[in-house]
């Protein structure tokens, strides 16, 4: 019998510091091996780029002039003081790139497609006086007919928060704009599937609940964004798709309670008026 050998890929980085934060990797990503052996790897907030000499950071600090991701303003909550930003991947490919990099630190599932031309980054800012500052993003291939969504990540240092669930349900609205439904791309990680698995119920169960007597399951994928599959999935998930001759739906008091629970602890939910009005998701 002939070995193949495998070649195991072992966590490079040991720290980045990010506008105020220090944090530890989870993975491997391809920085340039000279960054293996440093303490901490300096990430400039704002453009993304990287640097093992904190005096070659300090430099760039001082001259970097961009305040926001560099793509379009697509979205903004002054309420909360969010902002998204839409960067095509084919004009910024540095930042692209810097930002898959980055991402690759807490994702370890899948290759990550280093070649960012065909992809739409949509990232998600916190905004102050100085500037707007990522808190996550997702990446969405601009001509796949199923996935409305690539790649998913909240920085740790802001995950359990509901930002995850703010970006999902971003991806759903852009599908539900462009009248189609969609689906994320496989495969999805531990975290990615329990995100994706909650909002599937609640997105789901609060159709339902509006709906009259009877609604298909292409109505709620319709109403959703969510493709027919996942519905299906979602459906037989929370155990409330009986046969009564035909395939049918009951929706249960445990279930209205926990639409209910959740909808209290949500954040940030996405509202159309803060869309900018130019704005048209790419076909
Ligand atoms: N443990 C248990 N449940 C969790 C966890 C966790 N660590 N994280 C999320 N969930 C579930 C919970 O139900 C949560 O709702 P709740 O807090 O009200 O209970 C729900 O998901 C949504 O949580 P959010 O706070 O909205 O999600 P967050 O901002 O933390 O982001 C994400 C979720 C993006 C998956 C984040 O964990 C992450 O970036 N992980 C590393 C990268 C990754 O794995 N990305 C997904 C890859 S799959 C893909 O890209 C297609
Ligand atoms: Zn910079």
């Amino acid at each position: 019998k002939s070995f193949k050998p495998i070649k195991i890929r072992v966590k490079n980085i040991k720290e980045i510091q990010i506008g105020e934060d220090l944090i530890e990797p989870w993975y491997f990503s391809p920085y340039p091996e000279e960054f293996n052996d440093a303490a901490v790897v300096y990430i400039c907030e704002f453009c993304l780029s990287y640097y093992i000499s904190e005096l070659q950071f300090r430099r760039h600090k001082k001259k970097c002039n961009l305040f926001h991701p560099p793509g379009n303003q697509i979205y903004k909550d002054e309420i909360e003081n969010l902002a998204m930003f839409e960067v095509n991947g084919e004009r910024q490919p540095t930042y692209c790139q810097s930002l898959c990099l980055l991402s690759k630190l807490f994702l370890d599932h899948k290759l990550l497609a280093y070649d960012t031309l065909p992809f739409l980054f949509y990232i998600l800012c916190y905004y102050n006086e100085v500037g707007y500052c990522i808190i996550g993003y997702f990446s969405k291939e601009k001509y796949n007919m199923e996935n409305n969504l690539a790649c998913i990540l909240t920085l740790p240092q802001h995950q359990r928060k509901g930002y995850g669930r703010f970006l999902i349900a971003f991806s759903y609205t852009i599908s539900k704009m462009q009248g189609k439904v969609g689906t994320p791309e496989k495969p999805l990680s531990d975290l990615g599937l329990l995100s994706y698995q909650q909002y599937w119920m609640e997105a789901i169960t609060e159709v339902l609940l509006k709906a009259n007597e009877e609604i298909s399951v292409d109505e709620i994928a319709y109403q959703t964004g969510i493709d027919q599959k996942d519905v299906q999935y979602t459906l037989h998930l929370i155990g409330i798709c009986v046969y009564l001759g035909q395939p049918c739906i009951r929706i249960s008091n445990g279930l209205i309670e926990m639409v209910k629970g959740s909808k209290a602890k949500k954040r940030c939910t996405i509202k159309n008026d803060y869309f900018d009005k130019q704005w048209v998701p790419l076909v």
